[in-house]
């Protein structure tokens, strides 16, 4: 019996292509491993949004280097976007990588592994570190490209949680935002089968799973045999047993009023809504090939608002993109002040090689500390608004649906505007959902109190 340990980096498709992995390698006899020493199979499942991240795993690897002293034999393996992006490169780096496979080909991964450990031979030899990395390297594997048709039909997840499950309905990405690389490492947008994903939702409904999140890089797009969003979303909402929906992340340019009253109408849909806006300025929305306008924004959180007053909304936002004036600047705060969003995600640009904005011209690239003083300004902006409407909360009563044990004691939930909520409670109730006073904020999470009473709702 072979263990497999998975560490995932990135975003929520990471998340979900590590129980995708999981689920193929159990097929094979495998079977997760709760620590990387105990396993026979080490993946590193990587992002390559932002500089940092790769920095991140480059220093992971180079760190879970260390198990092969005890275990030789060990298999260290970089999956992802990453991988996709750097190749063969990779093999080399941190000390050494057996294996390197981009996110098209994981239905390979059991045979290749298989030919990792014959290709290089018996292992069980102490190298000296000098000589490791390029020895690893020199037998090590590379499994990159992209497969038009790979959507892992068939395939049955192994998933972390058991009361919330990520269903991801696409794949790619077919917009070229110009800061972007996942296009490049994910390739273009395919979408899987409007009946496959529902057959996986009812299946989880009938394992008891209450939450399910559809997700794609622009799930919004969305298209298969005349099924979109809409009408998906509509659908899985009904599917019985199923008590929250949610999807991640739209594109606001697809985001329609067809989809703001499936939203509105069918009472599973959380109201709650990530729409990514980058930038508050239409030059610099123009520069990052976004394809709306800051006008054309507000006015789908208008419609959405309207719909549905006090949903909760957050987005994703880039500071000092190339070319960005202070101006320019200036009105990205603007915008997050007129919307007041419940959460935000903000980033300083970071270069990607091979992306178009690589190409602007080189003299109006933003200095790195300017970047840092806007990104500082920009989060203090928006922590205060956020501070504000959290603090407003305290008080109420919410429904939480329990998901896990607390850090630090007690249980963790989430509220259906996808607040997290701590609060004392036996763990046996994960998996419910409970009605909780809100008590106090962080200012980003919430401290409540369980109404016993209503507890074994
Ligand atoms: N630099 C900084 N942030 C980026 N994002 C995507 N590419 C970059 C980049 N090159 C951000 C976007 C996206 C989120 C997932 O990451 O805001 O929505
Ligand atoms: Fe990247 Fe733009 Fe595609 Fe999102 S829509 S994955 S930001 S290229």
């Amino acid at each position: 019996m072979k263990r497999a340990y998975i560490e995932t980096y990135g975003c929520q498709m990471n998340i979900s292509d590590s129980e995708l992995m999981h689920g193929i390698l159990a097929e094979q006899g495998y079977t997760p491993a709760d620590k990387p020493e105990d396993a026979d199979v080490i993946l590193v499942n990587t992002c390559a949004i932002r500089d940092h991240a790769e920095q991140r795993v480059i220093g992971r690897v180079g760190q879970l280097q260390q198990i092969r002293r005890d275990n030789p034999d060990v298999v260290i393996g970089v999956t992802g976007c990453m991988a996709q992006r750097m190749g063969e490169s990779l093999l080399g780096k941190a000390g050494g990588v057996d294996m390197v496979m981009g996110p098209d080909a994981y239905r390979q991964l059991p045979d290749k592994l298989a030919e990792v450990v014959t290709r290089r031979g018996p292992a069980a030899v102490k190298l000296a570190p000098a000589t490791q990395a390029a020895t690893i390297a020199a037998r090590g594997l590379t499994v990159l490209g992209f497969d038009p048709h790979e959507n892992y039909e068939g395939v049955t997840a192994k998933r972390i949680s058991s009361v919330s499950a990520w269903v991801p309905i696409q794949r790619g990405c077919n917009y070229r935002c110009t800061y972007c690389i996942v296009p490049y490492v994910r390739g273009d947008e395919k979408n899987r089968d409007s009946q496959a994903i529902l057959d996986e939702v009812r299946a989880l409904a009938a394992d008891g799973v209450p939450e399910v999140t559809l997700l794609g890089q622009t799930v919004n797009s969305y298209e298969h045999g005349g099924w979109n969003v809409p009408r998906l979303l509509r659908e899985v909402a009904r599917v019985p047993g199923i008590r929250r929906v949610r999807f991640t992340s739209p594109h606001p340019n697809d985001f329609t009023r067809e989809l703001v009253e499936v939203m509105a109408a069918e009472p599973t849909v959380c109201k709650q809504l990530h729409l990514p806006v980058q930038a508050g300025h239409d030059r610099t929305l123009k520069r990052m090939l976004r394809r709306y306008t800051v006008a054309e924004y507000m006015e789908k959180i208008e419609w959405v608002r309207e719909a549905m007053p006090g949903i909760a909304l957050s987005t994703d936002i880039i500071v000092g993109f190339p070319g960005e004036t202070d101006e320019e600047y200036q009105a990205t705060l603007d915008l997050v002040r007129a919307v007041r969003f419940d959460d935000a995600f903000l980033y300083k640009y970071s270069e990607r090689d091979g992306t178009p904005a690589t190409r602007l011209p080189r003299d109006q690239f933003v200095p790195d500390e300017v970047g840092q003083a806007r990104l500082a300004g920009l989060i203090a902006v928006h922590r205060r608004i956020q501070a504000e409407m959290y603090q407003a909360e305290v008080g109420r009563t919410v429904e939480v649906l329990v998901e896990k044990e607390g850090r630090r004691g007690g249980v963790q939930g989430r509220t259906e505007s996808n607040k997290v909520v701590t609060f004392e409670a036996p763990a046996e109730l994960i998996g419910y959902f409970v009605d909780v006073t809100l008590v106090s904020t962080t200012g980003a999470t919430f401290t409540g109190e369980l109404i016993p009473a209503l507890a074994a709702a």
